[in-house]
């Protein structure tokens, strides 16, 4: 398949380029390396800069014509997002309006949309499954929800076929080594955890202990990113075989606290990881868990690398070359 790849330029992005182009498909990568950076593109595929807010380009660029569209161009900080909603309005929706519209035009029928557990909020039951209740706890969130809602209409109004992968925590590198860049200014605990390991950071900040939960801090379901990215190749495979649209849970299925995640990276980094309890970060839910049986039973998707030693070793062989 001839795929463009906006927003390949990122963390997430370049394991799924990576994860097509191992599997024989040609990519071009649309990025306008914001957050992305130019290490993380791949001298078999194509690379053009340019920003899902500049239209002509967007028109310009599809007009080559694509079997498919993969779309992880986005804004993520939860706690950006409560205090610039308007950049978060601007980035992740007018810009997908954007994207959409240029896919629409140009004939473009197949779209792989990196959605989020950001979407569900505080769960009412666990593990969340794909038609547990929506209610966003953050704009962050509610912009997910709000693209996978457009695209339920332009599948209606114009066949556009899409799926939406919501990712739950999204964590470790490529286990062969082959991305280099690291994220910059990451707001998110595994990378931060890195950055305190290899003493860009002086310590952890744990955002609450007093959660109804083991430990008392939060549990998340962390999963691996070559795991996320082999879900994008099915889910496009899928959506064009069986000419429909669908949303997907992905996570690994397990919770792990932050202390949990904390004494892991100690373990496999044997740095100590200075960290001290902070007071809870708002609209974080206690306990977030997946069920991905959705995604195992349609698009017989299963978690390979999301166990915690691999998931800290492969984020520490990352960061380790940048000691
Ligand atoms: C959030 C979204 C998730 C999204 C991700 C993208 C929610 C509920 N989840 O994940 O869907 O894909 O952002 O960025 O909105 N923590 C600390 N100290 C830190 C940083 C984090 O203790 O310095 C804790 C948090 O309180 C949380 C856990 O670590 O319990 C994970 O946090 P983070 O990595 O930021 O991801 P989420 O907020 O779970």
């Amino acid at each position: 398949m001839k795929l463009l790849v906006v927003g390949g330029a990122g963390y997430i992005g370049s394991h799924v380029v990576r994860c097509f182009l191992d599997n024989g498909h040609n990519v071009t990568v649309f990025d306008n390396l914001s957050t992305g950076c130019r290490e993380n593109l791949f001298k078999e595929g194509e690379f053009i800069q340019g920003d899902i807010l500049d239209i002509p380009l967007l028109q310009e660029v599809m007009a080559g014509g694509f079997d498919g569209l993969v779309h992880l161009a986005a804004l993520k900080s939860v706690e950006e997002s409560m205090s610039f909603p308007e950049k978060y309005s601007v980035n992740n929706i007018t810009g997908t309006l954007n994207l959409l519209n240029a896919a629409s035009e140009s004939g473009i029928r197949h779209i792989v949309f990196s959605s989020s557990a950001a979407i569900f909020g505080n769960p009412q039951y666990l593990p969340i499954d794909e038609d547990h209740l929506k209610n966003p706890p953050n704009y962050y969130g509610f912009t997910k929800l709000e693209i996978e809602h457009i695209l339920q209409w332009y599948d209606r109004l114009k066949k556009i076929r899409f799926a939406a992968l919501r990712y739950f925590n999204a964590v470790g590198y490529d286990p062969e080594g082959r991305i280099a860049g690291l994220e910059k200014n990451p707001a998110n605990l595994v990378p931060i955890i890195m950055e305190v390991a290899t003493g860009k950071r002086k310590k952890l900040q744990i955002f609450g202990d007093d959660y109804d939960t083991r430990d008392g801090t939060c549990i998340r379901d962390y999963v691996h990113v070559s795991d996320l990215a082999t879900a994008h190749l099915l889910a496009m495979e899928y959506i064009h075989k069986f000419n429909t649209s669908d949303c997907f849970n992905l996570g690994s299925e397990k919770g792990t606290s932050v202390l949990e995640m904390v004494e892991s990276a100690r373990e496999i980094t044997g740095k100590p990881i200075p960290a001290e309890i902070a007071p809870r970060r708002p609209g974080d839910p206690g306990n977030l868990v997946a069920t991905s049986a959705k995604a195992y039973k349609t698009l017989k998707w299963k978690a390979q690398y999301s166990d915690l030693p691999t998931l800290m070793e492969s984020s520490w062989n990352a960061y380790k070359k940048h000691l």
